[in-house]
């Protein structure tokens, strides 16, 4: 160690004015081996009073949530920061080496401004409008001393019994990258280490959408061809739009826990992609070993996870209690240890901890203001999806007395969505006040729960909206189904409401997808919301009496029942691949189609789209940067003003291994008045097409490759395209 560095002079690191590499170097040089091992240890709820001896010896790196945030007994207007400031302050002041503390918390779809969840974000489609959320979410968590969230998940998910599939952006690894490297966009901004911005975190490494069973945390058993071809992928467009952290997943992979997982942690992540940001474990993943049955103890975890590539270990203790140890007895090479250490202080130095520690007395609340609600409100708008409609939507301004019924019309918090640590429900606009801001006495309301007499007042009214659906606390962490038909008894009642000859519309709030079929067959129309936000009851009524033309899509195939999961764009070509024409004819399943209920990308408008045929600049492309651009001519054939969503997909007919029937390539929102035409452009590249083959390497093909564009996954024109050499 060089001579102890307690004034300005000898703590080069605090140059702003040097390269990031060579104030790690200069702090790294100094630091003793307990000061590294405390560098790689998070805490959970860091108390500046109990926990200050360990902050002034630097045996603690990072928090996640902060004293107060849970407790309550510093969250005043919902600000943690002197909480936060305070630990801080033992940090900077009084450690030897006053390295910062990075308080992380999970600031998943919104932080006061609460946003559709992200599955419900995906169903937009739209790259700008997710960067926007984030970055007001990054805004309002950073005035609380907060500097990394746990966000984006990018996980690919394709199992509606997964609870987590809400925090997803869906199952087609472009639609999640994209989205996901727009998150990240905006919750980090460029360059990074601006004030307002947090720490990314792209999770969770990797193929935890995967569970057995849909069962949260459960075995994966997947080969490394699944995940090249599509799991790895959203997190390495998450690596390439520069997120600074990735969380590893809590399950295995075809036997390997991924917290011990070297070969995809170290040698893929970090050494095939050239990740340098840090890898945390999740929340006790490294003593979850011993769960799993890997480790012994966990003084053995330990080994493992700094051997695999987990650099900051979340709440478990492990690296705390042993890793000097383990570096002193030889068990475990200084060098993984540095590289480790490297790593965060890599991250604190590029976030600008040193140079900004303190929160501060916020100059200003971080409750929702009219412009992010606005934005709230946009983000809504998109999140759902018009499902099915026989014409009863959009109502007329005056609809005659409407009855609004079900279990959600009255609600604040649960409508936004899982995963909300710091959204209040009275911030939510629910079904009801933004029904009687229009309605005034002409609105019935049947308030939290169906009864008879809900269905008495069916007869009393001209239309019927009934807000069905799962609560928050049915979806997300832990909270997976056996199955995904609605909630007990709301779809008897809805038979009942049908009954009765007048029109119905049904909403249904959920985080994941359900089964659906018996609502679409027996409601007059059908809308989608998840779980929308602090804007959820007007961006509904927008949607319902038409001031909003609906435009999102499926960003995940429903399913026909339970029974038949999975099913997804991922299905590959079998011995005995079945055309949706044998699918009727011969089948499969002896009791029904194997068809989705409803396809990726589907959703519906109040006006109508036709398409032209497909142009193309050249049928054939070199894989060596060849490229060729694809456009499509759509026309808006209603008498309303709308978004269409129009998709380009492709299909590699022979290639080394099986690929998918169906992949979506890219993506075009055309805004088009009535009467209306625009073109929807698409380059198309060979990188594009490109794939992992028998050998693991990615290969471009030459050969035919099928283009299709329309406006779901399931139909659109079809043009081959021959790529060569
Ligand atoms: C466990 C979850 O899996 C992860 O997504 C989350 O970020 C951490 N807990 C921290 O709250």
């Amino acid at each position: 160690m060089s001579p102890d560095p307690s004034t300005p002079a000898e703590r080069p690191w605090l140059d702003a004015d040097r390269p990031v590499e060579e104030r790690v170097d200069a702090l790294l040089a100094v630091m003793s081996l307990a000061e590294k091992v405390g560098q790689l240890h998070q805490t959970a709820n860091i108390d500046p009073a109990a926990d200050a001896e360990l902050i002034r010896n630097g045996a603690i790196s990072s928090s996640l949530y902060a004293s107060g945030a849970t407790g309550g007994n510093v969250k005043d207007e919902g600000l943690l920061s002197s909480a936060i400031d305070s630990a801080q302050a033992i940090a900077v002041e009084e450690s030897r080496l006053g390295i910062p503390l990075l308080f992380g918390r999970d600031v998943i779809h919104g932080h006061r401004t609460v946003f559709p969840i992200p599955l419900g974000l995906a169903s937009g489609w739209d790259e700008s409008l997710v960067e926007r959320a984030c970055e007001v979410a990054a805004d309002e968590a950073h005035l609380e001393g907060v500097a990394w969230t746990f966000a984006p998940m990018v996980d690919i998910s394709e199992e509606p019994r997964w609870g987590r599939v809400a925090e997803s952006f869906g199952e087609q690894p472009v639609l999640s990258g994209r989205l996901g490297a727009a998150a990240v966009r905006g919750f980090q901004g460029e360059p990074v280490g601006e004030k307002g911005r947090l720490a990314a975190c792209a999770k969770h490494f990797v193929g935890y959408g995967l569970a057995a069973g849909g069962r949260d945390y459960d075995t994966v058993s997947v080969g490394e061809n699944t995940l090249r071809n599509l799991h790895l992928r959203p997190f390495k467009d998450a690596v390439d739009a520069g997120v600074l952290t990735v969380m590893a997943s809590f399950n295995d992979v075809d036997g390997v826990p991924m917290h011990s997982n070297r070969r995809l942690l170290r040698e893929v992540l970090k050494d095939e992609w050239g990740f340098d940001g840090v890898v945390v474990g999740d929340w006790g993943g490294v003593g979850q070993l011993m769960n799993h049955g890997v480790a012994a103890d966990l003084r053995e975890a330990a080994i493992y996870g700094i051997e695999a590539g987990i650099d900051l270990e979340m709440v478990s203790g492990a690296y705390a209690a042993h890793l000097a140890d383990l570096v002193e007895s030889g068990e475990v090479d200084l060098a993984l240890v540095d590289d480790s250490v490297r790593r965060v202080l890599r991250l604190k130095f590029r976030l600008g901890l040193f140079e900004r520690p303190y929160t501060g007395t916020p100059q200003r609340s971080n409750a929702p203001t009219e412009e992010t609600r606005a934005l709230a409100r946009e983000a809504a708008h998109g999140s759902m999806v018009l499902l099915s409609n026989n014409g009863v939507l959009p109502l007329p301004a005056d609809p005659g007395t409407l009855l609004l019924t079900g279990p959600f019309v009255q609600e604040g918090e649960a409508l936004l969505g899982t995963w909300v640590l710091d959204g209040k429900g009275d911030d939510v606009v629910s079904p009801e006040a933004a029904f009687r801001e229009r309605l005034g006495d002409k609105l019935l309301v049947q308030d939290n729960r169906f009864s008879e007499r809900g269905v008495q007042l069916v007869r009393q009214a001209d239309v019927t909206v009934a807000v069905v659906g799962e609560h928050p606390w049915r979806s997300g962490e832990a909270n997976s189904v056996a199955r995904i038909g609605l909630p007990t008894g709301q779809l008897e009642v809805l038979h009942e409401l049908a009954g009765i000859d007048k029109p119905l519309v049904v909403v249904v709030y959920t985080g994941r997808p359900l089964e659906l079929g018996p609502v679409l067959d027996l409601a007059d129309a059908v809308i989608l919301a998840w779980h929308p936000g602090v804007e959820a009851g007007n961006a509904l009524a927008d949607v319902v009496f038409g001031d909003v033309t609906p435009f999102g899509r499926l960003p995940m195939t429903f399913p026909r029942t339970t029974g038949h999961i999975p099913t997804s764009t991922h299905q590959r070509p079998t011995s005995r691949t079945l055309t949706p024409e044998q699918d009727k004819t011969e089948g499969r399943y002896l009791d029904a189609l194997v068809l989705p209920r409803l396809p990726f990308g589907h959703g519906l408008s109040y006006t109508t789209f036709s398409y032209g045929e497909m142009a193309l600049s050249a049928t054939e492309l070199s894989r060596a940067g060849g490229s060729l651009e694809v456009s499509v001519e759509v026309t808006n054939t209603g008498e309303r003003a709308g978004r269409e969503v129009v998709q380009l997909y492709f299909r590699d007919p022979v290639a080394q291994v099986t690929r998918p029937n169906i992949e979506l390539l890219d993506w075009a929102r055309l805004d088009l008045e009535p009467g209306q035409s625009g073109t929807a452009r698409f380059t198309v590249t060979a990188d594009q097409l490109g794939y992992f083959g028998r050998d693991l390497t990615r290969r471009v093909d030459t050969g035919e490759v099928v283009l299709m564009v329309g406006p779901d996954a399931s139909r659109g024109e079809r043009v081959s395209i021959t790529v060569t050499d």
